[in-house]
Formats: structure tokens, C-alpha cells, sequence
């Protein structure tokens, strides 16, 4: 990944970006930050969309010409003409789900024949994973529940990396497929004390399998050769970084590695290929579910910013908690996840405020950091450190340039890239495409930039 100080336009826009095979769009936060309205511009761009991580838990949403598309299994990138949608074996994959996806796309007039690929290494959600993440989700921890999406996500990849009751995508072709599922479903029974009925699901599987077999390829080698090839590939990230099992709020996370480090494990892409990462950002906090959010405002405050963003749950409906931006957390999933770029989102749910406040510290246990705990515990106990900056009046629904944002909004952006030490080229909002900007050079404070004085 290039060094940050050669960034003062997104990477997107310069004219040599047609040689840089590997861009990719990561959350830094609790997932929902809008990677899908990014990686639906983006496509523009690119000629293969990847999702490497998660499964049906995300809910990504575009929205162009007046029409709303909520994309969960298959990439963002779907709706443009002439791109390559892959979902490779990092993913999970529930083959009701997809095949429910690929319909409501097509009944809308997006085919996706010749337009998306599915590994033959995803593993595959079956209806005891389903029951498992019902089962056990209120009893972590001591019955304090994660508020998992209820796909089956967790005990999918627990049975992954355990082997033993694993069935890849590939599988369901090979005569094998109904002494595995005999074998599997007699131990899952044996744990669960549920009955499941073998040869009902082994024939809606094949049925599923013969659906989907058009699409199901060895997307590993497809990608070698696209990136080998110098084609552009943009990776879409799930989730977000805090999430990640292994870097996240363990364990209040996903079971996937959702930061920028799962990248290549998720697609088999080495790291090399992956010239650009562009951190996707709310300009404010959100999260879903259970575990610690130090920045939550839990209050009239926490209600406005639902309300104005109207932050309820792609997925699940759930409403979102919500909070002030957590620069702390953010900062750390953006070096964690490698990011040269920011784009920040939503911004105009944070119009009318007299005052907005950023966390750029923690107190735990009196001790000022600034780094993210790595223990849950201390993140709970973890005080945010405020400042506040002005807020502004203007509605930002209509802004299209950089520089007719109100001077207030533009300190505030700029106090975020200041923070996280990158940044800030994208600016959201509205849902819609149009209501993008893309900031100019000279948007990026260069004094203040950490890369200024190589510059
Ligand atoms: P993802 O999972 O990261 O793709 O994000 P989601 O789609 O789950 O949630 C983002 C929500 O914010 C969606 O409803 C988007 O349509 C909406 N959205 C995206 N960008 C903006 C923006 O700049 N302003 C507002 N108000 N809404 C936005
Ligand atoms: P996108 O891609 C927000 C959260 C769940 C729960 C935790 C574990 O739309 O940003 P899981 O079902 O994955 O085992 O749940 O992770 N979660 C998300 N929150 N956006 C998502 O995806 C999420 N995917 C999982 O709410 O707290
Ligand atoms: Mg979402």
C-alpha cells in the first residue's frame, strides 16, 4: 500500500489509475458506515467487484435514479453493466439467501448471468447453523448476548475452521454430499437435540446447488488472473473493522476478519495486488447489537442522530445505537487496516447541532490513551475524552463541492482526517449517488498533514 503523503485526490481520479489492479473499500467502525453507496460509485472504475468476508449479516444499500437496492451476499457492484461480481470462499454462504437475491435483482431487470461468480470454496450455512446462532447467543459471556444477525454466521465459520461438520459450496456437486450431510446432521442432532430431516435438506440443497451451478467456479484462480492481468478489482469490505474476530471488540464481533487484514485471506489475493484502501467512515458513530460503544449517547442526542439518519438495521431492522464520532477507534481500524483515504458518510444527519464532539482520548482507570484497548473490559470502562467543535445550521442535502460546505463542516472534516492521519477525499451527503463530493487537492489541510513535512 502506498504511503499516505502522495494522497491529496482519491486515487480513483488520477489519470494512472487504470494500472492499479487492487482498490479496496473497508469500514473502520461497527459496520454500516455506507460501503455499499462508495463501491457502487467506485464500479465505475473497476472491472470486478469482490465481496471476501462475512455473509448474509450485511445489508449494503444503493440508491440511484430514485430506486433503493439493498445488496447482501452479492457485491455492490452488481448493478453496473459490464462488471465481474465475485463472491469468494472467505464468504459464507446461505444458498436460500443468494438465490432469493439473485431473484428479487432480476424481477427488478439486473440479471446477473455472466456477471457473478461464486467460489466452489465458500462454505455453505445449513438450518443447524441457523439454530446454533438462536441457541447461543444469549449465553457468551455469562448471558450477555452479542445480538448476532441470526444467519447462521458464527457456527458456519466455527464448523469451518473445526472441519469436521464443514460442507463447502463444492461439495453439494460430488456424490459424497448425502453421507457427509448423514454424518453431520446425525451429530448436529446429538448436540442440539433437534431432528433434521436429511433427505428434505439434501434435496433442497441439490436443488439449490443445480440453481447456482452456472455461477460456482474457482474464483481463487479467476482473481490470480485478473490482478496478474492488470484488470482493475475493487474489494468490498463487509462488516466493519471493529468487528473483526481477531482485531475487533472480541467478543462482541463477527466471526470474519471484516478490517482491511482480511483481505487476502477472504480472497486469495496477496496484498501486493492491493494498491489503494479507502476507509469508509460515518461522521458520527453507530452499532448494532451488544458490547462496548464509548461513544454512545444513549439520550436525546443518541434519538436525534436516529432519527436524522434514520439508523435502523439493513438486515434486522434493529435500531442502531448511536453515538459521537470515536476518532480513537477509528484511527487505530484505519492503521489496522492499512487505509491511505477516507471517506466520511452521512454528514448531513449531523446538521442543526450547536455543537458536535469528537472522542480523540480514553480515560481508563484515570490513565489518559489513546490507543484502543485490546480487552473488552477496558474498553467498557473506557471514559471518552471529548472536544467539541461548532456545529452548523445548513442542510448539506444539496452541496455538491467542497468548498460550499459551511466553513464548520469543513474544520469538522478536517479535525477527523487530522485524527485518523489521512485524508479525508470523499464527503456523503445523501444516500443517493449524486450526493457525493469528491474533495479537491487542497481540501487536505497540508500543514497539519503528519506527512506534510516529507512533502
Ligand atoms: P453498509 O452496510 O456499509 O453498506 O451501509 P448500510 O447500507 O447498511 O447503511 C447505510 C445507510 O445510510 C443506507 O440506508 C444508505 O442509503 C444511507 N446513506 C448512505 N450515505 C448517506 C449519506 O451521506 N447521508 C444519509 N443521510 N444517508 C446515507
Ligand atoms: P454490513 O456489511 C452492522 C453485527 C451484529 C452483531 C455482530 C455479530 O451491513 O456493515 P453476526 O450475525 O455477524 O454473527 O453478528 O456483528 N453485524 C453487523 N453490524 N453491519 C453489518 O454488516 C453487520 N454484520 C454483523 O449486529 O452485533
Ligand atoms: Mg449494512
Amino acid at each position: 500500500m502506498a504511503a499516505a503523503s502522495a494522497r491529496r485526490v482519491p486515487s480513483f481520479e488520477r489519470e494512472d489509475h487504470p494500472q492499479v489492479p487492487g482498490t479496496c473499500v473497508v469500514g473502520l467502525q461497527w459496520g454500516d458506515e455506507a460501503k455499499g453507496k462508495l463501491v457502487d460509485i467506485l464500479t465505475e472504475r473497476h472491472e470486478i467487484v469482490v465481496r471476501y468476508a462475512g455473509g448474509a449479516n450485511a445489508g449494503h444499500t444503493v440508491v440511484s435514479n430514485g430506486q433503493t437496492w439493498k445488496l447482501s451476499l452479492i457485491p455492490s457492484g452488481i448493478l453496473r453493466e459490464a462488471v465481474t461480481c465475485v463472491v469468494t470462499g472467505g464468504v459464507v454462504l446461505d444458498p436460500a439467501a443468494v438465490i432469493k437475491e439473485i431473484d428479487g435483482l432480476e424481477a427488478r431487470g439486473v440479471g446477473v448471468a455472466g456477471k457473478l461468480l461464486v467460489s466452489d470454496r465458500a462454505h455453505v450455512v445449513f438450518p443447524w447453523h441457523v439454530a446454533e446462532d438462536r441457541l447461543l447467543d444469549g449465553s457468551l459471556s455469562g448471558g450477555e448476548p452479542i445480538g448476532t444477525t441470526g444467519r447462521g454466521i458464527g457456527p458456519c465459520y466455527r464448523d469451518k475452521v473445526g472441519r469436521s461438520l464443514a460442507i463447502r459450496l463444492g461439495d453439494l456437486y460430488r456424490p459424497e454430499f448425502r453421507g457427509q450431510l448423514e454424518h453431520i446432521a446425525g451429530l448436529k442432532t446429538k448436540f442440539l437435540g433437534t431432528e433434521f430431516d436429511v433427505s428434505a435438506i439434501h434435496g433442497q440443497y441439490r436443488q439449490y446447488a443445480e440453481r447456482l451451478r452456472p455461477l460456482v467456479c474457482d474464483t481463487t484462480a479467476f482473481l490470480l488472473d485478473a490482478v496478474e492481468a492488470g484488470r482493475r478489482v475493487l474489494f468490498e469490505g463487509a462488516q466493519g473493522a471493529l468487528l473483526d474476530v481477531d482485531h475487533g471488540t472480541y467478543p462482541f464481533v463477527t466471526s470474519s476478519n471484516s478490517s482491511g487484514v482480511g483481505i487476502s485471506n477472504g480472497s486469495g489475493v496477496p496484498g501486493r495486488w492491493i494498491e489503494q484502501v479507502i476507509g469508509v467512515v460515518k461522521a458520527y458513530s453507530t452499532r448494532v447489537g451488544g458490547g462496548p460503544m464509548p461513544t454512545e449517547q444513549d439520550n436525546a442526542t443518541g434519538q436525534r442522530i436516529r432519527d436524522r439518519g434514520n439508523e435502523y438495521g439493513t438486515v434486522t431492522r434493529r435500531p442502531r445505537r448511536c453515538g459521537w464520532f470515536d476518532a480513537v477507534a477509528a484511527r487505530y481500524t484505519a492503521r489496522l487496516s492499512g487505509v491511505d483515504e477516507l471517506a466520511v458518510m452521512l454528514l448531513d444527519v449531523l446538521s442543526g447541532f450547536d455543537e458536535l464532539a469528537i472522542c480523540s482520548a480514553y480515560l481508563v482507570e484515570g490513565r489518559r490513551v489513546t490507543q484502543f484497548p485490546s480487552h473488552v473490559d477496558d474498553l467498557k470502562r473506557a471514559q471518552p475524552v471529548y472536544e467539541t467543535l461548532p456545529g452548523w445550521r445548513e442542510e448539506l442535502t444539496g452541496v455538491r463541492r467542497y468548498d460550499d460546505l459551511p466553513v464548520n463542516a469543513r474544520r469538522y472534516l478536517a479535525r477527523i482526517g487530522e485524527l485518523l492521519g489521512r485524508p479525508v477525499t470523499v464527503v456523503s451527503v445523501g444516500p443517493d449517488r449524486a450526493q457525493t463530493i469528491f474533495c479537491e487537492p487542497n481540501a487536505w489541510p497540508r500543514a497539519t498533514h503528519p506527512a506534510a513535512a516529507n512533502a
